[in-house]
């Protein structure tokens, strides 16, 4: 495949909603970790789906069913082939990363946990009961999941409900956003059934060393799931080079329309974890008796897909990989250092999350200024940031501050947009202090 030339002007007019005013200023969007924009040809081919080939797919005869099968299932290659699944059908097409994370608490936790939720016997109960491992920088997405299904098994269960165990073991992280893997090691000791950790953080931008995560944990047998929100867009994923057992991701973070998203998991998994959801199209037979279940991975798609936007994410993975990916991940990079040099001659700042690696985002915190106003007041100059705990309170409490203001990149973004950023957020410094 020949590959497109990193043109910044090129590339930005494919994406026609950064050229706009707002304010009357022009727009800078920084709010990529949130949601990335769309290119032309995302839009023209979610489009162009609803113009030529909308149906509903794999329960038609006709031809227009069939090529809206035909054109899901590909898209579903498409999307194996980016991140080396073994085989298309490793692909489970969801709403999101959380929808992804939902599924695999219940589905996978029911797989896991069903033993543990039966017995009483408390020595047992002691040394097995269900614990799930997470980090302390997880996005609720990552942890709330976890932890309800947690909470349902400790609650149907007489000794862990008077023992008042909480389940959930956190990863410990420094005052710069870097896991403490000593204390992961203590924690896999502990036998807990899952490891769930994110690759990048969406409010720190610390980028994990997740390869020797997943290696520690096999090393007791326990299957890691990977929460790729923030890296799919930023970085080449290899899932069998990483031997992750799940790996999940939103496509309207990686450039692809909203409410699609997906889940990888290992084929040996999947055939043994029970299904999410009930309905159609995750059934092979039903009667008022008893009902068995598609194949993998049917049996996780439970109804009407949106397929529309399923083939705006296979677009969205063809037009990232229309380019020299290292040449982006050097381009985004670079766009971190300088906004972090820029930012730093900003009088009170803090930086939140200084892990030596990081990607794609910056957070902080400017002395005696609330997060809210400043994002508020630069937004009147058109720089569009996020401020707040990005879902991740236990990272602000951590912290102990009340959030943050992120600014996060895309390919899109230039220095010139840093430079009105940076001035931006002085001008507000300024008028608050
Ligand atoms: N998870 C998204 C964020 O971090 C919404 O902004």
């Amino acid at each position: 495949m020949s590959l497109n030339h990193f043109d910044i002007n090129e590339i930005r007019k494919q994406f026609p909603v950064l050229d706009q005013q707002v304010y009357g200023k022009q727009l800078v969007y920084f709010d990529n970790a949130a949601t990335t924009q769309k290119p032309l040809c995302v839009i023209e081919r979610e489009r162009d789906y609803y113009l030529h080939e909308n149906c509903n797919i794999h329960r038609g005869v006709h031809y227009l069913s069939q090529m809206a099968t035909e054109a899901y299932e590909n898209a579903r290659k498409t999307v194996a082939q980016f991140i080396n699944a073994r085989q298309a059908q490793e692909i489970v097409f969801t709403r999101g990363t959380t929808e992804s994370l939902n599924l695999l608490a219940t589905s996978l936790g029911q797989l896991l946990f069903s033993d543990e939720n039966k017995t009483s016997n408390f020595k047992l109960q002691a040394s097995n009961s269900p614990k799930v491992v997470v980090s302390a920088m997880e996005h609720h997405s990552n942890m709330v999941p976890w932890q309800q299904m947690l909470d349902r098994i400790n609650n149907s269960d007489r000794i862990n409900k008077i023992n008042k165990m909480n389940n959930l073991l956190v990863i410990r992280m420094d005052k710069n956003g870097v896991l403490d893997l000593n204390h992961y090691e203590e924690l896999l000791k502990q036998r807990p059934k899952i490891v769930s950790i994110a690759h990048i953080s969406n409010t720190l931008g610390t980028v994990n060393p997740i390869k020797e995560m997943i290696a520690m944990a096999h090393k007791y047998d326990i299957p890691v799931v990977i929460d790729g929100a923030q890296s799919m867009a930023h970085q080449v994923i290899d899932v069998q080079d990483l031997d992750c057992d799940f790996y999940v991701f939103s496509g309207h973070k990686m450039y692809a329309p909203m409410g699609i998203g997906g889940l990888y998991g290992k084929m040996e998994w999947l055939e043994k974890m029970p299904p999410y959801q009930f309905g159609g199209e995750m059934v092979d037979k039903v009667s008022f008796e008893k009902t068995t279940f598609n194949k993998v991975p049917f049996k996780f798609e439970a109804g009407t897909p949106n397929v529309g936007a399923a083939l705006g994410l296979e677009t969205a993975v063809k037009f990232i990989q229309s380019f020299d990916r290292q040449e982006v991940e050097a381009y985004e990079d670079e766009l971190l250092r300088y906004a972090t040099e820029k930012l730093s001659t900003i009088e009170g700042i803090r930086f939140i999350g200084q892990a030596p690696k990081r990607n794609g985002l910056i957070s902080f915190v400017i002395d005696g200024i609330h997060p809210y106003d400043l994002g508020t007041i630069i937004d009147k100059m058109g720089v569009a940031v996020r401020t707040g705990h990005h879902c991740a309170e236990p990272v602000m409490t951590f912290f102990d501050i009340p959030g943050t203001v992120r600014a996060s990149f895309a390919m899109y973004n230039t220095k010139e947009e840093i430079d009105i950023f940076v001035k931006a957020v002085n001008k507000a410094a300024t008028m608050l202090r």
